[in-house]
């Protein structure tokens, strides 16, 4: 496939409030820009409503709620185009922001809780124990996992491998960056993997793995999966180096190669993310992960992410 076959276009448009342009960073993600007198507007009628990140967190319908006041500033349209990018095989992710209107971070989880309600449902988050959660890399880390631990690669995998409910989509969005250097978001979409066809036709590919979680994501539950499954005739992937548990070394062998193909793969994105801005990827034929930060003792950031599904 040459590079204008795979652009992401299909989408791109523009409106007054609106325009959606291919992203500068990747053939296969749109760059969607809000106009900032629609996103003050929107913020301003939840403002007027009254409707806090608490009220969001305790009361599902309110979150439905905020995404109608952003409807009422883009166009009822909007949150189709936004699942048609997030369906489209051939994207299937786009970048989103509050154009500086904002420094609130309240006011950051309040958008991204309205873009996710255009997508579906957000899934309960066991970690945080809400539809979403943040959580900060620093300089120094004492969990269980990759996922605060600054100086290291966090190898790409897909999310909602050790959960028994599907995860569609993911969204991330930096909340808070300071003397950050490095950490970019890495993402990789299914076809433009080399390697795909190896690793799809392996006979291990149709195994089903255990997957277990580390204690921080309050999950007990194990999990069977297969790494390579079909969704609309292509492959889709689930698969984590660190909470699957293969049986043979043959499978661990599997596993590893599978990984290290994925990380060195040429086609890997390192995505730059402003502060208030948010990447929605679809989590069945994208896999992220994030690059290593450099050395600095007031390294801090903050995310926030969403996973949910699609409604049917
Ligand atoms: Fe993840």
């Amino acid at each position: 496939m040459n590079v204008l076959e795979k652009k992401a276009l299909k989408f791109v448009q523009k409106t007054q409030a609106y325009e959606i342009e291919p992203h500068p960073q990747s053939d296969r993600l749109y760059h969607i820009n809000i106009s900032t007198n629609a996103l003050s507007n929107f913020l301003e009628a939840v403002k007027q409503d009254d409707i806090s990140v608490q009220h969001l967190e305790y009361t599902p319908y309110a979150r439905h709620i905020i995404a109608s006041y952003l409807l009422n500033q883009v166009g009822e349209e909007f949150a189709e185009l936004l699942r048609g990018i997030l369906h489209d095989r051939q994207s299937g992710g786009f970048t989103i922001g509050l154009e500086d209107v904002t420094e609130n971070t309240d006011e950051y989880v309040i958008f991204s809780t309205a873009i996710s309600h255009m997508l579906g449902a957000p899934n309960h988050d066991s970690m945080s124990g809400k539809y979403y959660a943040r959580f900060t890399v620093k300089d120094t880390d004492s969990s269980d996992s990759y996922l605060r631990q600054a100086y290291r690669l966090f190898t790409l995998h897909t999310d909602g491998t050790f959960v028994d409910e599907p995860t569609d989509w993911l969204i991330m969005m930096k909340m808070v960056e300071q003397n950050a250097r490095g950490g970019e978001s890495r993402l990789l979409h299914l076809d433009d993997w080399n390697d795909i066809d190896k690793y799809v036709k392996h006979p291990l590919a149709n195994h089903k793995f255990t997957y277990k979680a580390p204690k921080s994501k309050n999950i007990d539950q194990e999990i069977e999966r297969l790494t390579f499954f079909n969704h609309n005739n292509k492959p889709g992937i689930c698969f984590i180096d660190q909470f699957v548990y293969p049986d043979t070394i043959e499978q661990a062998k599997y596993l590893r190669d599978l990984s290290t193909s994925l990380e060195n793969d040429e086609h890997v994105i390192e995505l730059e993310l402003p502060v208030g801005n948010l990447v929605a990827i679809n989590n069945i034929f994208w896999l992220h992960g994030r690059a290593a930060f450099e050395k600095d003792p007031n390294l801090y950031r903050e995310l926030l992410r969403q996973r949910g599904r699609f409604n049917q």
